[in-house]
């Protein structure tokens, strides 16, 4: 008799919350864990296809150290049409496919006090033992957990959240499901290419991947910061420039000797914290500082302006600078600021502007 834990849900996408509530419900139950993706949750819209909700779930197993005790059904994806799918079907479906096996119902701690609500709960709770994952708290609906025989499975809720994922507030999952969204154009990728020119949109995915592998070989602190600010960079450089120079005009006073090919990393910050709603410093000001460079930048700012110059898609042989990135980010980003400089003698460029100015002062004097 084997022990079975059905854990369904949006997975939109699935993060490190959701392999650590299956690894925690394995283990203390000695039991095979069902990933069941929803087709079409009851509680709220979902936003990507049931193939890529199903990719990225296999993509978060494989990385579990349980990985052999996961699989993933799709059962509920696998319905017709419109189709609304209900947990009770499918705890039905799985009682008459193994029906001498203890299936067991995971739930979130958030659900035990809506329980009731779900469709044919007391039948659900005949059929498989509802077990919850949290805390033990006298908080929650005790008389749920009474009528339904709910059992907890011990662990430390936290606050990943697909939503904060799909908004780009914070990326809480592993590093093959971040690569998957921004190579499927998933979430917050449509919103960050609905605005550019495709080519733009290919070199912003580029500068995140290499900003990311800079950021996480020099064990930087929060090294997703510097992915986000990355994939944002260019967010303000759009198809149509009359329009930079429109939104430039608020900020035409403070910056007044700015080229307009360097408006966009100011609009650029003022659309990451007013539409992204990011406020993080680091993030903000690296992107507002990406072309310029300024004096006194953080890491973060470093890496996303060194990226910037140097992915591999620029046109030229950019492997010493990228190494030299790779080896320190200090020394690393004046050796791209001197061959940035380099690189504008050679094409006649002047850039004459306070942030420039001052960058090149504080880093190469
Ligand atoms: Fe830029
Ligand atoms: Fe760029």
């Amino acid at each position: 008799m084997k022990n079975i834990v059905l854990f369904g849900g949006g997975f939109d996408p699935i993060h490190f919350g959701h392999i650590n509530m299956a690894e925690q419900a394995s283990k203390q139950l000695n039991a095979d864990v069902v990933f069941i993706p929803a087709k079409i949750s009851v509680w709220k819209n979902d936003s990507v296809s049931p193939e890529h909700k199903f990719n990225m779930i296999k993509l978060a197993i494989s990385e579990s150290k349980l990985k052999d005790r996961f699989s993933i059904s799709t059962y509920e994806i696998d319905k017709s049409g419109d189709e609304v799918s209900y947990t009770i079907d499918t705890v039905r479906h799985y009682k008459e496919t193994y029906p001498n096996d203890n299936i067991y119902l995971l739930i979130g701690q958030d659900q035990v006090d809506k329980f009731h609500l779900w469709k044919e709960a007391l039948e659900l709770s005949k059929l498989a033992k509802i077990v919850y994952f949290g805390r033990l708290d006298e908080n929650l609906n005790q008389e749920n957990i009474k009528t339904y025989g709910m059992t907890n499975i011990a662990g430390e809720t936290n606050d990943f959240s697909s939503t904060k994922i799909r908004e780009l507030q914070s990326l809480d999952t592993f590093d093959s499901v971040i690569d998957y969204i921004i190579e499927n154009d998933l979430y917050f990728m449509k919103k960050i290419g609905s605005e550019m020119a495709q080519n733009r949109y290919e070199h912003s995915k580029r500068v995140a991947k290499l900003a990311y592998i800079i950021a996480k070989t020099n064990k930087i602190k929060e090294p997703k910061k510097a992915l986000i600010a990355a994939l944002l960079h260019d967010v303000a450089k759009y198809k149509d420039k009359s329009r930079e120079v429109v939104e430039f005009a608020s900020y035409k006073e403070e910056f007044s000797d700015l080229q307009p090919p360097l408006y966009h990393q100011i609009i650029g910050a003022d659309k990451v914290q007013k539409e992204y709603k990011i406020t993080d410093p680091e993030i903000v000001d690296a992107v507002k500082y990406h072309s310029t460079g300024k004096a006194n930048m953080s890491d973060i700012a470093k890496i996303v302006y060194a990226a910037d110059k140097i992915e591999p898609g620029r046109g030229f042989d950019s492997t010493d600078l990228i190494n030299a990135m790779l080896c320190s980010i200090t020394d690393g980003f004046v050796t791209v600021l001197k061959a940035n400089v380099e690189y504008f003698k050679e094409k006649g460029i002047d850039y004459k502007n306070r942030l420039t100015q001052e960058c090149l002062n504080f880093y190469l004097k």
